[in-house]
């Protein structure tokens, strides 16, 4: 089965351009991805508690197949190990490791590990290589995949870092049987998410698979991440350092980033799932506007409905603070650009665009209909 369902993707960026190898099993075939990258058999593991004890023994035995050695640090699990101090730790222990400049480091985990693992090695040494193996649906689609490494400062999110490609990412989409259904389907607001910026058939597709792909199809999930990480890395390719059209991937992270922020980064509410809210509120919003019909919101609201995950800003257990201070925190995300805010608005479903051009009078009303 697990040759059937195999996909490689390769994301053009010159001497820096690399593999995406996505299908079950590929933890226990790391050691045959990993092999060509190495000057010397032995590679250092960055992971968490949680992931090590889930899937760091078939990654050791995938990479001893092909007598590759591996030593690991399991850092806490959850978004505040990406901090300095669990940054000093790693990047101590991988010069204690002796990681040298031509070893490569191994991100095996979520978002939090993969961003973490890749400044690490972005800074090791004046940079090393590394390898993403994305353990979560969100990483597996999103975060693993463009280059995009850092952690969090006491400031705000992800405000220290650096792009640093990976050199492969192994996305085992047999892994994401040992998600907890809920930290699957937030991962799901990713992947609704490209079908919303670029790919109205992709869209049509989901709300048809969905459902199968959360009850755990898997070639259903092999598709969903396959068509995700073929659009993220196209979106790359063009736009490393998002000058221009990378910002398209932030579609309803304007809203979502200052609703994580509001509910203190804590388990009321989870990354993926602040995107599905932001980009139901970015169609409203581009519907009151103008911008597109009323029906693209609805058909959205729907599916996410379907897929029961949450729509609404009634669906965040616990008090949200009023638009204004919503609005306050959006403004001090990365995407003010010489005070303007930048949104990602649609004409249509697959249909995005950047614009610094939004009335503030229309968010603060659109914010306040979704509160009340
Ligand atoms: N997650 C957004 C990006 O990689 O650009």
């Amino acid at each position: 089965m697990s040759d059937i369902l195999r996909e490689t993707l390769r994301v053009e960026l010159g001497a820096r351009a690399y593999d995406i190898v996505i299908g079950p099993g590929l933890l226990a075939e790391a050691g045959r991805h990993v092999a060509p990258l190495l000057r010397r058999p032995r590679v250092a593991v960055l992971t968490d508690e949680t992931v090590a004890g889930l899937h760091l023994e078939s990654l050791r035995a995938g990479l001893a197949a092909e007598g590759i050695e591996m030593v690991s640090l399991a850092l806490p699990a959850g978004e505040a190990t990406k901090s300095w101090p669990h940054f000093t730790r790693a990047v101590e222990w991988l010069l204690e490791q002796k990681v040298e400049r031509s070893d490569v480091v191994v991100a095996l985990g979520g978002g939090v590990i993969g961003d973490l693992a890749g400044f690490a090695a972005a800074v090791l040494r004046r940079g090393v290589r590394f390898v993403q193996i994305p353990t979560s649906l969100l990483a597996q689609v999103d975060s693993s995949v463009g280059g995009k490494t850092g952690i969090n400062a006491p400031q705000g999110k992800n405000l220290v870092g650096a792009f640093h490609q990976p050199s492969l990412v192994l996305a085992d989409t047999g892994v994401l049987a040992s998600l907890s259904p809920r930290d699957f389907i937030a991962g799901y607001g990713e992947v609704v998410k490209y079908g919303l910026l670029g790919d109205a058939a992709f869209f049509d597709w989901l709300e048809q698979n969905g459902p199968a792909l959360a009850a755990g199809d898997m070639a259903a999930r092999v598709a969903a991440v396959t068509r995700s990480c073929q659009m993220k890395a196209e979106i790359v390719a063009r736009d490393e350092t998002e000058q221009g059209d990378r910002a398209l991937l932030n579609l309803g992270h304007t809203f979502g980033h200052a609703l994580e922020s509001a509910t203190g980064y804590s388990d009321r509410l989870l990354h993926g799932e602040g995107v599905a809210i932001g980009c139901a509120l970015a169609f409203e919003l581009s519907a009151r506007l103008g911008l597109c019909a009323q029906e693209a919101p609805s058909r959205l609201r729907q599916h996410l409905r379907a897929m029961g995950m949450k729509v609404d800003l009634s669906d965040i257990p616990g008090e949200l603070p009023g638009a204004e201070a919503l609005m306050a925190l959006m403004a001090q995300d990365k995407k003010v650009v010489d005070g303007k805010l930048r949104f990602i608005l649609a004409r249509g479903i697959g249909e995005a665009f950047v614009t610094f051009d939004v009335p503030g009078e229309a968010v603060r009303k659109l914010l306040d209909d979704a509160l009340a």
